[in-house]
C-alpha cells in the first residue's frame, strides 16, 4: 500500500502547455527537425509477396539530377545485429512480404527522390506465397504464450442451462496516426554522438537501443530526440525498418542530414498493424446468468519473419467468474507485413466475442445484459487468485445505466419513422502495467524547479500532467514546475505503451521529487538535483490491477438501407486517479472514437490472390470522421487506488477503445434483431435481414 500523493495540481483542468505552440506551427516534428541542407530518402518496395531479387538496376535512378546515393541488399551497409529480421533492411537478396524495402534512394529534394524511386528496375524470381488466415490453417502452431484451463468447458457446456457457441471475428486494421513515420537522421563521424535521429517514436531511449544495436554501436554514441509526436498508437512503440533505413541513408552521406517519411500508402507495408482475430467462444450458465464456463480460442496470424501474438484471449481469464475456464492462442505464419501494436493490443479485439456472447447470453436468458454482467463479478482474479488492488466494474455499469437512461431505453426493434433504434452494453478493461524501470532527475535553476526524463508525449498530454505530478511530489505550485522530455539526454524513461507511461513515468519523478527533498530540504540552491526512479522491484506484486469501464451505444439502422448512425456513445470508467480532466477525457472519447471507427468502418481489405491490403490509403480505408462522430461522453468515478503506483493512476490511453465495438454491435442486434459477429458492421451485413 503507498500513500497517494496529496492532490494540487493533481486534478486541475489544465490546458496543454504545448498547445499553443502546436496550434501555431511552432513546434517541429521529426521530419521537421531543424538541420542545414536536408537530403530526402524514398523507400522502394518489392513488388513480389515473396521470392527473391534476381537483377536490380539503378543507373536510371542514379541518372536523375539530385540523386545522392541508391541504396541496395548489394551495397548497402552490414548491419552488426540481423536477427530481428524486420529491421534487417537490405541484407540479403530475400522478399518476405510484398512491400518489404529492396532499395532506399537518396536525393537532394523528395521529388527527385521519390522520382528516381520510381525507375529502380528490380527482376524477381517469385515464389509462391501464402498469406491467408484461415480458420483452419494446415500450419496453426501454439506461441509460447501458455494456454490457460481450468475444470472441464466441455463438460459444462454439455450440462448448462444455457449456452452460447459462436465465432466472432474481428478485422485486419492498420494504425494511421496523423503524422506518419518519419525521421531525420545525421551521421557526424567526429562528434562525440556520431548519431543522432529525430524519430517521431515512443520511446526515445528504447529506439535508441534497438538501433545501437543494429549498427553495432554503443548507445552513448546515439541520440534520440522527440519532443512531439503526431500520433502514436503502437505504431511507434518500437523503431520499424524505416528507421534504419533513414539512419544507413544518413552514414552512407555523412555530415549531410537525411529526412525519411513514410508515405500513407507505406504505412500499410511498414508500420505495423493489428492482426485480424477468429475468436470461438463457448459460454455456459444456469437459468440465474450465473457462468458455469467461460473459453476463447483465438486464431490470429503472424509474420513468418517475427512472431507477434495479438493475445485477444487474455481478458477473458479474468472478466468474469466462472468454475471451468480456458484461453488458447494459435497463430498461422504467413508471407505477410509484420504485425505488432495497435491501441490495446489483445484487449481490444478480445473484448469483443466475449462481450457479443455475453449479449448474446442475455437475451437467451431473458437478462438484462448489465445485471448479467453485475452477477458474474469475481471476487477475486480469476486467473491467480489474487485480490483486485481495485475494481469498480459494477459502479461503471450502473453510473452508466443512469446517464445514459438505459431503463427507460427503447424496447427491442423500436422502430421511429424510417429508422430502428436500439442501444447496447459492453464492459471494458485494460491492465495497470507499473514500473518499468525510468528514472528522473530533479534540479533546482533560477528558483524554479526542473524535471528532466526521457520520456513521450504522443499527444497525449505528457508535457503538462507530468509538470502536475512533479509540483505535487514537491509540494511547489505547477508553475514553479518545467518538465524536460523526449531525449535520450535526459534519463532512462520506458517506452510510452501499454497505457503505463503516466504510471510509470510519474513514479519516477515522485521517487526524485522525494530524494531532492531528502538531500537538499524545502530551501535548495541553485543547482541542487538528485535523481532516483523506479523498476520492475518496485511493483506490487500482491494485487491483479486493472482499469474498467462500462460502454453504452445508441444506434440507428435505416429500414430500407441499412445505413448505420451512432447518435450517442457513453463511456464510463474507473482508472484510478486522473491526473487532468481536459486530457483524460480526450484519450477516453478518442479510444471511444476509434472503437466506432473499429465497430464500423476500419478494415483492411486483404487481398490473398496478391498478398497485400487492397484499401492501402485514407480515400479506401475508411476511419470514423466528424460526420460519423455523434455525441461522444466520457465519465470517470472517482476512484482511489493505493496499491498501484504513488499517484493512484492506472493509465487511460487503451482503455476507450475496449468494449466499444461490442456496444455498438449489441446495440444494432437490439434494433434490428440481426447478430453481426464480424467487424466491421458495414450495412451488406445488415440489409438482408432488416424486416
Ligand atoms: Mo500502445 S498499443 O500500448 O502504444
Amino acid at each position: 500500500m503507498t500513500e497517494l500523493l496529496e492532490p494540487r495540481a493533481i486534478g486541475a483542468d489544465l490546458a496543454r502547455r504545448d498547445g499553443a505552440a502546436k496550434v501555431r506551427g511552432l513546434v517541429a516534428y521529426a521530419v521537421e527537425a531543424p538541420v542545414e541542407r536536408p537530403a530526402f530518402a524514398h523507400v522502394v518496395q518489392s513488388t513480389v509477396p515473396r521470392g527473391r531479387v534476381t537483377t536490380i538496376d539503378t543507373a536510371a535512378a542514379r541518372a536523375v539530377e539530385g540523386v545522392l546515393a541508391v541504396l541496395t541488399a548489394g551495397d548497402a551497409e552490414r548491419l552488426a545485429a540481423t536477427s530481428d529480421r524486420e529491421l534487417a533492411v537490405l541484407q540479403d537478396a530475400e522478399v518476405d512480404f510484398r512491400g518489404q524495402p529492396v532499395a532506399l534512394v537518396v536525393a537532394d529534394t523528395s521529388e527527385a527522390a521519390r522520382q528516381a524511386a520510381e525507375l529502380v528496375r528490380v527482376e524477381y524470381a517469385e515464389r509462391p506465397h501464402d498469406s491467408e488466415l484461415q480458420v483452419d490453417h494446415p500450419e496453426l502452431y501454439a506461441p509460447d504464450q501458455a494456454d490457460t484451463a481450468r475444470g472441464d468447458v466441455s463438460a459444462a457446456m454439455a450440462t448448462a442451462h444455457a449456452t452460447v457457441e459462436q465465432t466472432y471475428t474481428t478485422a485486419m486494421q492498420h494504425n494511421n496516426p496523423l503524422e506518419p513515420h518519419a525521421t531525420t537522421a545525421l551521421w557526424d563521424p567526429g562528434a562525440e554522438v556520431p548519431l543522432t535521429l529525430w524519430d517521431s517514436t515512443q520511446g526515445v531511449h528504447s529506439t535508441r537501443s534497438t538501433i545501437a544495436k543494429v549498427f553495432g554501436l554503443g548507445k552513448e554514441q546515439v541520440r534520440v530526440v522527440c519532443p512531439y509526436v503526431g500520433g502514436g498508437f503502437g505504431s511507434k512503440g518500437r523503431p520499424h525498418a524505416n528507421v534504419v533505413l533513414a539512419a544507413m541513408a544518413a552514414r552512407a552521406l555523412p555530415g549531410r542530414a537525411v529526412r525519411l517519411a513514410l508515405t500513407r500508402q507505406q504505412m500499410f507495408f511498414l508500420a505495423g498493424y493489428r492482426s485480424p482475430t477468429i475468436q470461438r467462444m463457448q459460454i455456459a450458465a444456469d437459468r440465474t446468468g450465473r457462468l458455469q464456463a467461460i473459453a476463447i480460442d483465438v486464431v490470429a496470424q503472424t509474420s513468418r519473419i517475427k512472431e507477434f501474438v495479438e493475445q485477444a484471449g487474455t481478458p477473458t481469464k479474468m472478466m468474469y467468474a466462472a468454475p471451468h475456464r480456458r484461453t488458447t492462442h494459435r497463430l498461422a505464419a504467413l508471407d505477410v507485413p509484420v504485425n505488432s501494436w495497435m491501441r490495446a493490443p489483445g484487449e481490444c479485439p478480445g473484448m469483443f466475442g466475449p462481450e457479443v456472447a455475453l449479449d448474446e447470453l442475455a437475451e437467451t436468458l431473458g437478462i438484462d445484459p448489465i445485471d448479467l454482467r453485475v452477477r458474474n463479478e469475481p471476487d477475486v482474479d480469476p486467473e491467480t487468485g489474487k485480490p483486485w488492488s481495485s475494481r469498480n466494474l459494477v459502479r461503471c455499469l450502473r453510473e452508466g445505466a443512469e446517464r445514459f437512461g438505459w431503463a427507460d431505453r427503447p424496447p427491442a426493434r423500436h422502430r421511429d419513422g424510417e429508422w430502428l433504434v436500439g442501444t447496447g452494453v459492453a464492459s471494458s478493461v485494460y491492465p495497470t502495467y507499473r514500473s518499468a524501470q525510468s528514472t528522473a532527475v530533479i534540479r533546482h535553476e533560477a528558483g524554479r524547479y526542473v524535471a528532466e526524463i526521457g520520456a513521450a508525449d504522443l499527444g497525449t498530454g505528457t508535457w503538462t500532467t507530468l509538470a502536475q505530478i512533479t509540483a505535487d511530489a514537491l509540494g511547489v505550485p505547477v508553475e514553479d514546475v518545467e518538465v524536460r522530455i523526449g531525449d535520450t539526454r535526459y534519463p532512462v524513461a520506458s517506452v510510452a505503451g501499454g497505457s503505463s507511461g503516466m504510471n510509470t513515468w510519474g513514479s519516477a519523478v515522485v521517487e526524485a521529487a522525494r530524494a531532492f527533498r531528502d538531500k537538499f530540504g524545502a530551501d535548495p540552491d541553485d543547482g541542487d538535483e538528485a535523481d532516483a526512479g523506479v523498476d520492475q522491484a518496485a511493483k506490487d506484486s500482491e494485487h491483479a490491477a486493472y482499469a474498467f469501464g462500462a460502454q453504452f451505444a445508441e444506434v440507428r439502422v435505416h429500414a430500407d438501407t441499412g445505413e448505420l448512425r451512432v447518435p450517442r456513445l457513453y463511456g464510463v470508467f474507473a482508472a484510478g486517479r486522473i491526473i487532468n480532466p481536459r486530457m483524460a477525457r480526450s484519450q477516453l472519447i478518442g479510444g471511444m472514437t476509434m472503437g466506432l471507427s473499429m465497430a464500423l468502418h476500419e478494415n483492411s481489405v486483404w487481398d490473398p490472390r496478391i498478398g497485400q491490403v487492397a484499401n492501402h490509403d485514407l480515400a479506401e480505408y475508411h476511419v470514423s470522421v466528424n460526420a460519423d462522430v455523434g455525441d461522444v461522453q466520457a465519465y470517470w468515478i472517482d476512484e482511489h487506488d493505493p496499491y498501484v503506483n504513488a499517484m493512484g493512476t492506472k493509465g487511460i490511453g487503451e482503455i476507450g477503445i475496449t468494449g466499444t465495438a461490442a456496444a455498438v454491435v449489441n446495440a444494432v442486434h437490439r434494433a434490428t434483431g440481426i447478430r453481426v459477429r464480424d467487424l466491421p458492421v458495414t450495412l451488406d451485413k445488415v440489409l438482408a435481414g432488416l424486416p
